[in-house]
């Protein structure tokens, strides 16, 4: 486990890590910055952890990870946003951790909607948001970031094909020096989004994504809906081509139907 000083050690930051909080074993590191973050606590803190007793996933799922070979954190973000906008922050997470994530390996990093990152079509990273507004503003944002860093076995019965970098790369990795990458990148695209460069933002998440133009299942709510992805907005939505018309989507479940693999 490293110390908050080690963490913080060569790292340059203006906000997202200027506040390190590091755990051997926490629950879910989303639930203790949403503690934190309802007391309080500044914008850019981060919690990180080695191991989560009760890691959580997108919708209601469980994310399970080995002690100590991957980077399980969690952030806060305060920015000056609505409801409509929040879904802003899943794109703008899953660009700059990938980012951070392609200057330090030098692969190629994918882009799934909603805020999957994958290498070679296999899942090693899941983002999971967590917000809460007063009114209709938003009053903090926890994102957290779940990302296989050394683990090189997975359950066979996961619903995703898991992978994790060290797989794809054919080598282990410096778990801190990756962390230290990836606050850097969060921090300079939070920058660049907070001086009202949204669609700089959103450039650089469609740089990374392939899905224009491919037939698409999305699960919501109970409900199956398929067509051809035309779009992505600004608000961080998916455009569907469906049989009635055009329909946006801002969560669900998505697979690719030309046998992607998860
Ligand atoms: C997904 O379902 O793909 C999202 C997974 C998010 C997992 C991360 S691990 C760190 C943070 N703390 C949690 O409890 N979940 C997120």
């Amino acid at each position: 486990m490293y110390s908050k000083q080690e963490l913080q050690e060569g790292l340059s930051v203006s906000l997202i890590g200027k506040k390190i909080f590091a755990f051997e074993t926490i629950d879910s590191t989303n639930s203790c910055a949403k503690t934190l973050a309802e007391a309080g606590m500044e914008e850019g803190s981060v919690v990180l952890a080695d191991f989560q007793s009760a890691g959580k996933g997108r919708l209601g799922r469980t994310w399970f990870s080995e002690p100590g070979k991957n980077l399980l954190f969690s952030f806060i973000l305060r920015p000056d946003m609505d409801s409509r906008s929040v879904g802003t922050l899943s794109l703008f997470a899953a660009a700059g951790v990938a980012r951070g994530i392609e200057s330090f390996t030098g692969r190629c990093i994918e882009c799934k909607w909603p805020n999957d990152l994958l290498l070679r079509g296999n899942k090693f990273c899941g983002i999971l948001l967590e917000s809460s507004f007063s009114a209709d503003k938003l009053d903090y944002a926890v994102i957290g970031v779940g990302i296989n860093v050394n683990q090189t076995e997975f359950d066979s019965g996961l619903l995703h094909r898991s992978t994790s970098l060290s797989i794809e790369t054919g080598a282990p990795l410096d778990q801190k020096a990756l962390f230290q990458s990836i606050l850097h990148s969060l921090d300079s695209l939070y920058a660049q989004m907070q001086n009202r460069n949204n669609s700089g933002v959103m450039k650089e998440w469609l740089s990374r994504n392939s899905m224009i133009g491919k037939q698409t299942t999305v699960f919501q709510d109970g409900q199956k809906f398929s067509g051809i992805v035309q779009a992505f907005n600004e608000d961080g939505s998916m455009v569907l081509s469906v049989s009635g018309g055009l329909q946006s989507f801002y969560s669900g479940d998505v697979t690719l139907d030309a046998g992607e693999k998860e």
